[in-house]
């Protein structure tokens, strides 16, 4: 029986529950693949800090070149995480004729159509189940499981980081600073969390899923990106009086024509099942045009879901390799998805539904005029609500409204005419809503 042997670059959290999983699991893996699985190198600059596995010294070595230079070594596994030097280590083992599986989400955005055509050159393969949602199965189930549709939208919450800090903010009115801070406290959060809480992650994954879902080249450039950090409390407990959660979704929908490329804050309604994913969880609801609504829910990041992704790639390099069948699926799920592109619909032409606050000063007249500026650009108000004089700041007080579909180019030209009357104080806050009895498509 043939071995396959394995290395690892970075001996972190993720990279942890996957030495602890090759090594507790080698006989569950070798069986199931019917050839010995093997751990055979472990690379991580820093061999002393604790961990919750212990391994053979012989394992371990702080130069990845002992890796990449070993011929033996099959699958390389990325855990390093960053663009530099994950790139040039991948480059480096796919000129090897290594086959890879990384879970960094970053690298293969922005550089993933250069490592895939380099991958697919060489023939050899890269697989990163790791890289969106942690330990849920959704890169398989769109490159395999719904290879017979056309996947007509898809939203995900793809990140638990967005997710924890908003539900603190939705279920116990923290502010944002504070929800954060809990954030931090209970290990979600970086001490720098930009990338989280900017939607720069999501949009990461995003990036991945859509050339999955299309078959076409990675495009992160095509996402519009707007994360949680100036979140008032305020609105999400509006969004509540309106029987709304405010999440923060990725969300890509395809018209036959153009697709739809966006993170945001987003309105979806408390009945929907998107609005039960609280805490840390991630979650994608898709729906693909033979297998109608999908929801796939669990844990998004964490040492052993996330090794549970990464310990599926290897089994899976590992049966194609054992079967000279390298490439038999294409990394995208399309043979020619790196030659492809679609046309992305710019946010101006997006038409939904939307959610306006306005501070506006409590006089006669003060709705109409708000409301005419509307009317002149045809967006028409679902519901409204106006607080008390106590809540505003400087006399003012907070008018709230949902409003019907509406062109996005509209809404951001009325919003500015609104902000420039002199019994508003600017800016007005606006979120996007995903709402099936508001308008026609379904979420
Ligand atoms: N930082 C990510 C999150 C996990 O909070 O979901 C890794 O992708």
């Amino acid at each position: 029986m043939k071995t396959i042997k394995v290395g690892v670059l970075g001996f972190g959290t993720v990279g942890s529950g996957v030495v602890r999983l090759l090594l507790e699991k080698r006989e569950m893996l070798s069986r199931r693949l019917g050839t010995d699985l093997v751990l055979a190198r472990i690379a991580d600059q820093d061999l002393e800090r604790p961990r919750p596995v212990t391994v053979p010294r012989e394992l371990l070595t702080p130069r990845a070149q002992d890796i990449l230079d070993d011929p033996e070594i099959d699958i390389v596994v990325e855990l390093i995480g960053g663009l530099d030097p994950a790139r040039d280590y991948m480059l480096t083992a796919i000129d090897r004729g290594k086959h890879v599986v990384t879970a960094n989400k970053a690298l293969l955005a922005h550089h993933g159509n250069e490592l895939l055509a380099a991958a697919t050159a060489k023939g050899v393969e890269i697989a990163f189940e790791a890289a969106v949602c942690g330990g849920i199965p959704i890169i398989v189930a769109l490159r395999q499981g719904l290879a017979a549709n056309r996947i007509q939208e898809l939203f995900g919450i793809l990140n638990g980081t967005c997710n924890f800090i908003l539900t603190q903010m939705s279920q116990h009115g923290m502010s944002y600073a504070q929800a954060l801070a809990e954030a931090q406290a209970a290990g979600y959060a970086e001490a720098d969390p930009t990338l989280d809480v900017e939607g720069i992650d999501t949009a990461h994954k995003l990036t991945i899923l859509m050339s999955l879902a299309y078959g076409a080249r990675l495009d992160l450039e095509a996402i519009a990106v707007e994360g949680i950090s100036r979140l008032d409390p305020l609105d999400l407990q509006f969004a509540r009086e309106f029987g709304y959660r405010l999440k923060l979704l990725a969300i890509t929908r395809d018209d036959g024509h153009r697709v739809e490329a966006r993170v945001h804050p987003t309105l979806v309604p408390k009945g929907h099942m998107l609005s039960q994913v609280n805490g840390a969880m991630n979650a994608v609801y898709l729906t693909g045009d033979a297998a109608g609504p999908i929801l796939l829910y669990g844990q998004g990041a964490g040492m052993m879901p996330t090794a549970s992704a990464v310990v599926s790639d290897i089994l899976d390099l590992a049966r194609n390799l054992t079967h000279g069948a390298a490439g038999r699926v294409p990394p995208l799920g399309c043979r020619l998805a790196l030659e492809s592109t679609r046309l992305i619909k710019p946010m101006n032409d997006l038409v939904t539904n939307y959610y306006f606050r306005f501070a506006a000063l409590d006089r006669p007249g003060v709705l109409s005029q708000v409301s005419g500026i509307l009317g002149k650009y045809a967006i028409s108000i679902a519901a409204v609500i106006q607080k008390g004089r106590v809540q505003g700041e400087a006399g003012t007080v907070p008018i709230v409204m949902i409003t019907h579909e509406a062109r996005e180019a509209d809404a951001l030209q009325a919003l500015k005419e609104i902000d420039r009357l002199t019994v508003v104080s600017p800016p007005a806050i606006f979120y996007r809503i995903e709402d099936p009895h508001l308008h026609a498509a379904q979420i």
